[in-house]
């Protein structure tokens, strides 16, 4: 191993390798906490785990960290001003910390630290979301409309054609992944063709949001966001060439403009890459998996899917429902930033929250018979799968598009679409989906059909 690989093995023992020995010895003495984390058994199903959590209260402290299922309490503290991101500068830690963040900086930007949007709190926050927000507000989403059905119908018909040549049609890696993939793509100004090279990066970096990665998955995740990295810094040099009118090349010109913003600062390097990167990879790494939930949950209960073919159903409120019963994101977290208290728990400054979407959007506080799958459902769309506070997700608007969208072109071009083999859940535990889906197509109804529906 050679210096760069001492201080990568570096890197992971103290942002992994620590927390994982922890994580396997807690999951070991059964604190169900650390059993979500890491615990592999509890990948394909992790809902009845979360019903454990709910029996013991509405704040539960695990071994690992106080971890909520309740729709309530993960509403309010993502969106209390005593809660941040809890990425604090090193020169806010103490000796020891400050020790481990210098011996273990040095590798690639990461999706869940700084200056990641995810990953940061007012006013930075602020700042960078503002130079996004018009981008995906209601009437720009609304205006590509058209444009993602298009792309909907082309892979549906490579789909088609695949098939009818007697290839292995796989949901996942055909449609569910290439929609979202190409729609982004042509948002940001990054090159179409490339979109399965994006994936493959994309699937590596959806690794390093898991806490407590095994040695050989941090190298991994590493390799290719560093890719990523690459790619992207060398794109801004075409775009300088070459600037279109697209996402990327409006945040480069910020960037070496310089024209400051409220607080008088441009972007640095780090903040437009780590910005691009990660709008890139948000666009389509949560919304594959939105599809592929739904493709699945439609195929396994064609009872639902009756009702929404025969218009008794709307493929809006479906899109929530799968949101609300199979959540792409499933827990996010957040420090307290001072003492305070959460359901009558004290939390102290520093400590985290582990707040768990998928759990809470099955508190049947807020839902009837949450583990019905419905797309009828009248409240399906108070999930908070996008959710909530000033990180609420920026796409939802897109992914929402995307999965109604997405969903009903495939299900009206092919009604008897079904599983040739049993789907295979993605090995990421905050981003829940399928990373393969083989299927069969069944006869396809004409494409004229399917868009006078529309
Ligand atoms: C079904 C699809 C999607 C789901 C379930 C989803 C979920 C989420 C969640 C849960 C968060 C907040 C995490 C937190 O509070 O810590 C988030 C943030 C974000 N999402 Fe999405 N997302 C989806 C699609 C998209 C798309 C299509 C984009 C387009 C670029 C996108 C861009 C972002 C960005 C930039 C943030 C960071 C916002 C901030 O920190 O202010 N997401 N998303």
């Amino acid at each position: 191993m050679g210096t760069a690989g001492a201080q990568q093995f570096v890197r992971w023992g103290l942002r992994h390798g620590i927390l994982r020995r922890f994580l396997v010895r807690r999951a070991r003495s059964g604190d169900v906490g650390a059993r979500i984390m890491i615990d592999p058994e509890l990948r394909e199903d992790p809902y009845p785990y979360y019903e454990q959590l709910r029996a013991r209260g509405r704040l539960v402290v695990t071994g690992l960290a106080p971890t909520t299922v309740d729709h309530g309490v993960c509403t309010a503290v993502l969106r209390s001003p005593d809660f941040g991101t809890g990425v604090r500068a090193p020169s806010e830690l103490p000796a020891l910390a400050r020790t481990a963040v210098r011996l273990s900086s040095g590798g690639p930007l990461s999706p869940g630290e700084p200056p990641s949007m995810l990953a940061v709190d007012p006013p930075d926050h602020t700042r960078y979301r503002k130079l996004v927000t018009r981008a995906f507000s209601a009437r720009a989403i609304a205006a590509l409309r058209e444009r993602v059905v298009r792309i909907a119908d082309d892979l549906l018909d490579a789909m088609a054609a695949k098939a009818a040549a007697g290839g292995t049609v796989d949901l996942v890696a055909d449609y569910a992944s290439l929609l979202p993939a190409t729609v982004i793509a042509e948002m940001l100004g990054a090159p179409v063709t490339m979109r399965r090279q994006f994936l493959r990066w994309g699937a590596g970096a959806g690794l390093a949001l898991d806490p407590g990665l095994p040695y050989r998955d941090f190298r991994r995740a590493e390799r290719d966001v560093l890719a990523l990295q690459r790619w992207m810094v060398g794109h801004f040099d075409r775009i300088r060439r070459s600037p279109g009118d697209d996402i990327l090349s409006a945040l480069v010109a910020v960037h070496d403009e310089d024209t400051g913003h409220d607080d008088g600062r441009g972007l640095t390097d780090d903040e437009l890459t780590s910005i691009a990167m990660l709008l890139l990879a948000a666009g389509f790494e949560t919304t594959q998996n939105l599809l592929g939930n739904g493709a699945a949950l439609l195929v396994r209960h064609p009872e639902q899917l009756a009702r929404l073919r025969s218009g008794t159903a709307s493929w809006a409120t479906a899109t929530d429902e799968v949101l609300r019963f199979d959540s792409p994101v499933q827990r996010t977290a957040r420090m307290a930033r001072r003492d305070t208290e959460v359901a009558g728990t004290a939390v102290h400054a520093g400590e985290l929250v582990v707040t768990i979407l998928g759990g809470a959007n099955r508190d049947p506080a807020v839902f009837a018979d949450p583990d019905h799958f419905d797309v009828t459902r009248a409240d399906a769309d108070r999930h908070i799968a996008f959710s909530q506070g000033i990180h609420y997700c920026l796409g939802a608007g897109l992914a929402r598009m995307e999965g109604e969208i997405g969903l009903r072109a495939l299900f009206e071009r092919f009604p008897d679409l079904a599983l040739a083999a049993p789907p295979n859940r993605r090995p990421t535990r905050l981003l829940r989906g399928f990373d393969a889906m083989p299927v069969t197509l069944g006869a396809a109804v004409s494409r004229g059909r399917g868009a006078r529906a529309r």
